[in-house]
């Protein structure tokens, strides 16, 4: 079997949106011939995920990780460029395709609202034509992985989020689709109901060696589960690599904020970037490996009276500032 399993190359999608007029305008709505204007949600995308990796997809809202997880279901179909899953084009042959993945939505279940989560499995079981002994031990693995004891027998409209999460996890995998997507399906869940899924992912990728595109903007679902990320921004591709070169070079960064007494003199201290500066506000980012965060603190508040002070780690949105060279809209 060949290594590559899924190969996008220019993919690119664009929407047409109606603008809607605004003011004196918008009352003549009704009359107005509508005005559209073109989005790119995905805008020449271009990379391989070989069989059994585990990549990350992650983006700021808005970015692109939807759409691009559409058009490799075959949901959507590319306005310019091609992508293949498996040899074939996910839209054209959407039956086809469809019988060889899994999809999972966060927020949204695929599961059967008033059955018992048992009764949902032998339904999917039936569906997807797994073979009893195929499907008995799936079912004992994801007992064991996702603790489905305490919510085997439970409706699935009665489960918490973190537990329909955990159903739906169990649902998708039933079949052993040699392909998973995941778009945002930790959003919404608490602390160990995240961790649950993490945990799981990691395990069924390598047991299993399932291929999971993993789509989120939480950058911590990406430390246990995905040595490789992409990230998309704007629907563009903005990096493509190592999570750890990725996390070890910003990963490592700290911003910090000062509310000011009055304006202070431009902030200066090696190794210390300015992101902004103006009469009430100061916000700096730095990498923690070479300047210490208390030499920051201490500059800062030397420089001017602060009236209020915070410290945060990097997170995705500074770190795509970083690497989109300062461009902050
Ligand atoms: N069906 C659609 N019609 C119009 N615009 C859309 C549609 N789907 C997505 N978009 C736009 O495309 C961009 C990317 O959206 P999406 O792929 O959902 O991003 P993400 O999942 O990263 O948050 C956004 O600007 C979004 O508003
Ligand atoms: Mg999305």
């Amino acid at each position: 079997m060949p290594s590559c399993l899924i190969e996008a190359h220019d993919l690119t999608r664009e929407f047409r949106v109606a603008e809607t007029p605004e003011g004196f305008l918008g009352g003549l709505r009704g009359f107005l011939k509508p005005r559209y204007r073109l989005v790119q949600a995905l805008a020449g995308a271009s990379f391989r995920i070989d069989r059994g990796e585990a990549v990350g997809y992650i983006g700021l809202n808005g970015a692109g990780k939807s759409t691009t997880i559409k058009l490799l279901c075959g949901i959507l179909a590319p306005t310019r460029g091609r992508v293949t899953v498996a040899g074939i084009d996910p839209h054209r042959r959407r039956l086809e395709n469809a019988g060889r993945i899994g999809l999972v939505v966060g927020q949204r279940t695929q599961l059967w609202w008033d059955l018992p989560v048992r009764e949902s499995f032998q339904l999917l079981r039936r569906v997807y034509r797994v073979p009893l002994a195929a499907y008995r031990a799936n079912v004992a693995l994801f007992h064991d992985l996702l603790d489905l004891g305490s919510i085997w027998n439970t409706p699935v409209r009665l489960l918490s989020l973190g537990q329909r999460m955990r159903a739906d996890l169990a649902a998708v995998f039933l079949h052993d689709p040699p392909m998973v997507y995941l778009d945002e399906p930790t959003i919404g869940l608490d602390v160990l109901a995240k961790a649950a899924v993490r945990q799981f992912l990691k395990e069924i990728n390598r047991t299993r060696g399932v291929t999971l595109l993993l789509a989120t903007h939480d950058l911590r679902d990406l430390a246990l589960t995905c040595p490789r990320v992409l990230m998309v921004h704007r629907g563009r591709i903005l990096y493509d690599g190592g999570q750890e070169e990725l996390l070890g070079r910003y990963g490592q960064e700290v911003q910090v904020v000062a509310e000011l007494e009055r304006q202070a003199p431009p902030f200066t201290l090696p190794g210390v970037s300015v992101l902004r500066q103006d009469a009430g506000r100061l916000e700096v980012v730095f990498n923690r490996r070479s300047v210490p965060v208390a030499a920051v603190l201490a500059a800062v508040t030397e420089s001017c009276p602060v009236r209020d002070l915070s410290v945060r780690e990097a997170d995705l949105e500074s770190i795509v500032q970083r690497l989109y060279g300062g461009d902050r809209r």
